[in-house]
């Protein structure tokens, strides 16, 4: 990506990611030397985003790696577990952080010590990082692709909930990768992207990224989606996910299932856009996925200032699950996978 601040940079030897709370207003760096700032990076939301949210645990592993040089294997998962209670949802967390405990093993096995370990995991790192770019275009192109086959070469009215661009992803988005992908095509008409209360992934954070990339766009509430797609010609919703099972349910930011509902209501395509490393081959159907439940305060106040009765509370699940039957297709590096359900998920990934 040219031009913009990329959310995550490795600097001398130190993690700095871009402060998503602040943005689109203020664009700030936050830097981490240690394990313990990645987690609460994470977990205060400074990234958000499940990729992105998966290369904070792998850096976090290069920096313990870099802050124990003498560690042993027993001590360095102690240090991936506890990066990996953060945020429970999003699978990518625990996925890059799987991997970074089988590197330290077989390093160790190899070695006999974890001294040295940080050249790997940063090279890890690196090579994870880049290779999602190469995949989110790989699953803009299919996305593309069967776009054409529906509409031809027209432009298309599209919606997308909360914030699956770079500054989810590092390089190139999921579902805003497609729709970036789209307008580069001159495919786009007009995106609607959905505000996602009440951490305004879609209002602060997706609509920055439309005006980086110069698309036309509104932003609009949850709320509106039914009417929306009865009086405007929507043509596809692109969302991105934080955990898809082997049933290709899929987990994403609240407000996505009753998309999916209002979608098939109106006859439009609902796709989901999540690289393999989204995907949790363990779990069987969505009833398996923890949903993160969030600070009521996020409800109950707004920029920091209360504007709900002070003797109410609030629920805030930040995530929801939708039904595979309500997604038209996933696309994913390894291809799209239509009408998604265990046979297609297991025959097109597996
Ligand atoms: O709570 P967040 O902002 O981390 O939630 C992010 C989302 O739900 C995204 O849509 C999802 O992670 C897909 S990102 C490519």
């Amino acid at each position: 990506m040219k031009g913009v601040k990329l959310p995550l940079l490795w600097e001398n030897d130190k993690l700095k990611l871009i402060d998503q709370r602040k943005l689109p207003l203020e664009e700030t760096y936050v830097e981490y030397d240690t394990h313990e700032g990645a987690f609460d990076g994470i977990k205060l939301m400074v990234v958000r985003g499940a990729p992105l949210i998966g290369f904070t645990g792998l850096y976090g592993m290069v920096l313990y790696a870099q802050n124990h040089p003498k560690s042993s294997v027993e001590d360095f998962n102690k240090a991936a577990d506890y990066l990996n209670t953060a945020r429970p949802t999003a699978v990518n967390l625990s996925y890059e952080l799987n991997r970074t405990k089988e590197l330290a093993k077989n390093y160790f096995d190899k070695n006999g010590t974890l001294e040295g370990v940080r050249e790997d995991l940063l090279t890890l790192a690196k090579e994870s990082f880049d290779r999602l770019g190469r995949d989110n275009l790989a699953m803009a192109q299919s996305a593309l692709k069967e776009l054409e086959s529906l509409y031809g070469d027209r432009k298309l009215n599209v919606i997308t909930l909360c914030n699956t661009g770079y500054l989810a992803c590092g390089p190139m988005g999921t579902a805003l990768g497609v729709i970036a992908h789209l307008h580069e095509n001159n495919r786009i008409e007009h995106v609607y992207a959905s505000e996602t209360r009440p951490y305004l992934q879609g209002g602060r954070l997706t609509a920055y990224e439309l005006c980086q990339l110069n698309v036309p766009h509104s932003i609009i509430v949850e709320g509106s989606f039914s009417y929306l797609m009865k009086t405007k010609k929507i043509d596809a919703i692109f969302i991105g996910a934080d955990r898809i099972v082997l049933n290709g349910d899929t987990a994403n930011k609240v407000g996505s299932s009753t998309l999916s509902i209002v979608a098939k209501r109106y006859g439009v395509p609902f796709y989901v856009v999540a690289p393999t490393s989204s995907f949790d081959f363990d779990a069987k159907t969505g009833s398996e996925i923890e949903i993160e439940m969030r600070p009521e305060e996020e409800i109950l106040s707004c920029q920091g200032v209360r504007i709900a009765p002070m003797q109410s509370t609030a629920l805030n699940p930040s995530f929801d699950v939708t039904d595979h039957e309500d997604i038209a297709a996933i696309f994913c590096e390894k291809g799209m996978i239509k009408n998604p359900n265990t046979e297609e998920v297991t025959r097109v990934c597996l």
